[in-house]
């Protein structure tokens, strides 16, 4: 039925050579390539059909598709999309000691509780050590619980016990005995996640496999895992913070700019209704660099503090680090204020980061870190009370954005009553005293010139 070959994988981009190679051939990246069986199956030779195979109308399979599972948390099922989706699989990742297994539990505890059967397998963790937690964390103890990371194994259970949903605890601890290649490795994380996917497709159960990430914070192991999941989920804060976030990079079945924020508490997580000012610093900065934004995570405004800090360059390229935000967008912001608003930061190191580890993917953005990098750069800060937000253009010009009205409201909430804004949402948010409109970035300039103490 099938015939074996050696092939190679970057663990990058997934892509397959035949010759080993210091380089991926084919996004360049170097000392990426694993070696990987391929296995080339014949998918003629058992073509006899399976029931999910049959052909027929898209308006017959709606009412799978309505069919979620809740999960107790409410924004947790707002990142889903609405709920788990029977079937799929949602990769959960984040760096070690974040919270992953901590979140995992509280939601197996929680769909235990509404009726929903729930396995939970562990590969990292022996049942005394998670049953442990459970009961520190008060729930969580009619879950069935399996320590093994033998993918034959949990298939077994999985099928004898029949779960709603299960939750494999990590997908790099899991192996197979019909596999050769070493456990974690490329090769046998993108199996062991192909076999489960097929598993819980077919058993119609939901499945949520944890991922470790890498030092980049990039999930762990090949490329291809994120294609083959239906959900990316990424939980991210600072250990050392008590603030959690879980976003969504990839969902099938929703938008992905939800989020919802946690406490870690000693109770567990502890969902935060409203995480607006959650990224916020509580020391008032005394000196330049930092400008509040606005940015809003699917129909949610955030308040998040942007700090920049510009340095003299101690080597002949400038350093450019940049977290919480594209790099890229970065490069084009500090060209943009050079050539449009005659503030030059090209010679100087710059660093730019989020409070709290959030990461703002909202091009309205862009005005604050402009505001903060020209009020690094003139060493002046900003009187307390200002907020921006607003997409910057390459010609310098601030454009409009959504959501106008909403990013005010928080705004306020949080006691910011200066509000940079787009020129172009005059209209929308006429008869605001606390609004100042804002054409082209070089009034930042002027603004700081104006407002901020020397
Ligand atoms: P864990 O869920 O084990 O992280 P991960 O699975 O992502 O590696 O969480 C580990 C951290 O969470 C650990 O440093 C202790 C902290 N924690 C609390 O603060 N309160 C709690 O109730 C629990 C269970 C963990
Ligand atoms: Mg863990």
């Amino acid at each position: 039925m099938s015939r074996v070959r050696s092939v190679f994988v970057c663990r990058d981009c997934g892509a397959e050579t035949l010759r080993w190679e210091g380089r991926c051939p084919t996004c360049g990246e170097w000392n990426s390539l694993d070696e990987s069986v391929a296995s080339q199956l014949d998918v003629r030779a058992g073509s006899r059909g399976t029931k999910s195979s049959r052909v027929r109308r898209l308006g017959e399979a709606n009412g799978e598709r309505s069919r979620r599972i809740t999960t107790g948390f409410g924004d947790v099922d707002r990142v889903l999309g609405g709920g788990l989706v029977p079937g799929s699989v949602v990769l959960l990742g984040g760096a070690p000691g974040i919270g992953k297994s901590t979140l995992l539990l509280q939601l197996a505890g929680d769909l235990v509780g509404r009726g929903t059967a729930v396995l939970y397998v562990s590969g990292e963790e022996s049942a005394e050590q998670v049953a442990l937690r459970a009961d520190r964390l008060g729930t969580a103890s009619d879950v069935d619980f399996l320590a093994s990371s033998d993918l034959e194994d949990i298939v077994s259970a999985l099928h004898r016990s029949r779960p709603a949903v299960l939750c494999v605890d990590s997908i790099q601890s899991m192996s197979s005995r019909q596999m050769t290649s070493a456990p974690g490795g490329v090769a046998q994380v993108r199996e062991a996640a192909s076999a489960l996917q097929r598993e819980v497709k077919a058993a119609g159960v939901a499945c949520f496999l944890v991922g470790h990430v890498t030092k980049g914070g990039a999930l762990a192991g090949p490329r291809t895992l994120e294609h083959l999941v239906d959900v990316v989920l990424h939980f991210e804060g600072q250990r050392s913070g008590e603030h959690r976030i879980l976003r969504s990079s990839k969902n099938r079945f929703g938008s992905v700019d939800e989020m919802a924020a946690f406490r870690m508490g000693a109770g567990g997580l502890e969902p935060v209704p409203d995480p607006s000012a959650l990224f916020l610093s509580q020391e008032t900065t005394e000196t330049g660099g930092a400008a509040v934004a606005i940015p809003v995570h699917g129909s949610r405004p955030i308040l998040a503090e942007v700090q920049a800090l510009v340095a003299r360059a101690r080597f002949a390229s400038p350093q450019r680090v940049c977290t919480g935000f594209p790099g890229r967008r970065l490069a084009i912001l500090l060209a943009v204020l050079e050539k449009k608003a005659g503030v030059a930061l090209g010679e100087q190191d710059v660093f730019v980061s989020v409070v709290g580890g959030l990461r703002m993917a909202d091009p309205a953005a862009d005005l604050a870190v402009v505001a903060a990098l020209a009020s690094a750069g003139a060493d002046r800060p900003y009187p307390s009370g200002f907020a921006f937000f607003g997409e910057v253009g390459l010609g310098g010009e601030v454009r409009g954005v959504s959501h106008g009205e909403a990013r005010l409201r928080a705004a306020r909430g949080a006691k910011l009553t200066r509000i940079v804004a787009p020129a172009a949402l005059e209209r929308e948010l006429t008869g605001n005293a606390d609004v100042l409109f804002m054409r082209h970035v070089r009034e930042i300039a002027d603004l700081l010139e104006r407002e901020a103490a020397p």
